[in-house]
């Protein structure tokens, strides 16, 4: 089993090392091989996502991915920024189908941004199609306009776009994953506004038919963001667009206590996938030991589930990080009155202590 390791910006190599750490106690035969990406590569090579890197990940059973991005990039022409490095791996594996759970830990349900009764026992799978919408939708770009309200002004443009297969695939996903839980789909769209979300609410209900086990609701993304904290145990799977799911993971987060907690995994057709926690590179708590490495290491355990075919170890991972936080074990993003504050890598030690 090869695993590539792609730890990226930020806090990306402190909370990847974690997660190598809790996988290489588990005593199983992995090859681990490093490589750089984002704007750590940048500064190596002039170029976000190398070749090299983007082979060995082609070639690797699994990607375990940190995260990119720096604030020192902001500056730099888009197609060279950091982010380019993890929209071109989803790109060129075609990891379309991206699974966010978010799961609050009754250990957490005091650290969540809601009242506990709304998140005791929350249960959300979250799943975000990832490979088409406005992020990857051509023409974009900045031009001079001929119409609109400002004719002659500088604008710049970005194309919304979903075909009929890419919205049948992932709504079979989320379909076949609602079976195996409770058998609610919800998906999320903005089909009152535009033609792309009714071509995708449409083509939900259809393929929907082939599912008559499972239900089937549709949602306003304005609404699924307000009800997400109203009442976010009323949802099971929510499936959803690249853009929404992006923003509606985030919030979905908060119920569970941090982003630190949302890991996630990113499927191709092939069986292949990229593991990676669902925040960013946290420049502003990067190097100081702080951040929380849970949501990389729920990763590695999503990683030996669906690509590795380590259902046991998975299992062993998911219940040591229950264990410590059962312990009391807190880095600061979810820190309460009561509990014992650790670092990034007291708690990944601690993880590995509890595996059984
Ligand atoms: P972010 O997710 O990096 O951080 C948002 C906030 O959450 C920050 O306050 C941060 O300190 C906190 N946070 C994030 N992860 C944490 C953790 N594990 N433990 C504790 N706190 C944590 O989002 P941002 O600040 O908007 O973006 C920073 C950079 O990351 C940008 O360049 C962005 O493009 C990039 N980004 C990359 C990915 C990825 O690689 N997949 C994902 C999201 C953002
Ligand atoms: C994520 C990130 C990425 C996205 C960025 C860094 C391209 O926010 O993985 O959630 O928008 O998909
Ligand atoms: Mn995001």
């Amino acid at each position: 089993m090869k695993i590539a390791v792609l730890a990226g910006d930020g806090i990306g190599p402190e909370i990847v090392a974690e997660a190598v750490k809790v996988l290489n106690a588990l005593d199983l035969d992995f090859e681990m091989e490093s490589a750089p990406v984002g704007g750590a590569a940048y500064a190596l090579t002039g170029h976000p996502l190398p070749e090299a890197t983007l082979k060995l990940a082609m070639e690797a059973d699994a990607v375990l991915f940190g995260a990119v991005g720096d604030w020192k990039y902001d500056t730099l022409d888009r197609p060279l920024r950091p982010e380019q490095a993890i929209l071109g791996l989803r790109k060129h594996m075609g990891l379309f189908a991206n699974f966010r759970p978010a799961i609050c830990y009754k250990e957490l349900t005091h650290a969540s941004s809601l009242k506990p009764e709304l998140v005791a026992g929350l249960d959300i799978l979250i799943i975000r199609e990832l490979t088409g919408d406005i992020y990857f939708g051509q023409p974009r770009g900045r031009r001079v306009a001929t119409d609109g309200h400002f004719p002659g002004a500088e604008e710049a443009f970005d194309t919304m776009r979903y075909s009929r297969p890419e919205i049948e695939r992932i709504a079979h996903v989320a379909f076949q994953a609602a079976q195996k839980r409770s058998k609610r789909v919800t998906s999320v769209d903005k089909a009152n506004v535009l033609e792309t979300f009714q071509f995708w609410k449409d083509i939900v209900t259809e393929v929907g038919k082939e599912y008559p086990d499972v239900q089937l609701d549709h949602m306003y993304v304005d609404n699924a963001a307000m009800q997400l904290v109203k009442e976010p145990k009323r949802f099971d799977v929510v499936v959803t667009g690249n853009m929404f799911g992006d923003i509606l993971s985030d919030e979905a987060s908060m119920l569970t206590g941090s982003i630190g907690m949302l890991p996630s995994a990113s499927l191709n057709s092939k069986g292949q996938g990229l593991y990676e926690p669902s925040h960013g590179s946290a420049p502003d708590i990067a190097g100081k030991n702080v951040a929380n490495p849970l949501a990389t290491i729920l990763s590695a355990a999503m990683m030996l589930r669906f690509s590795l075919n380590q259902e046991a170890a998975a299992q062993r991972i998911e219940a040591a990080v229950q264990a410590v936080l059962a312990q009391g074990l807190r880095t600061p993003d979810i820190w309460s009155e009561g509990t014992t504050r650790v670092g990034t890598a007291e708690m990944g030690d601690a993880v590995v202590a509890a595996l059984a």
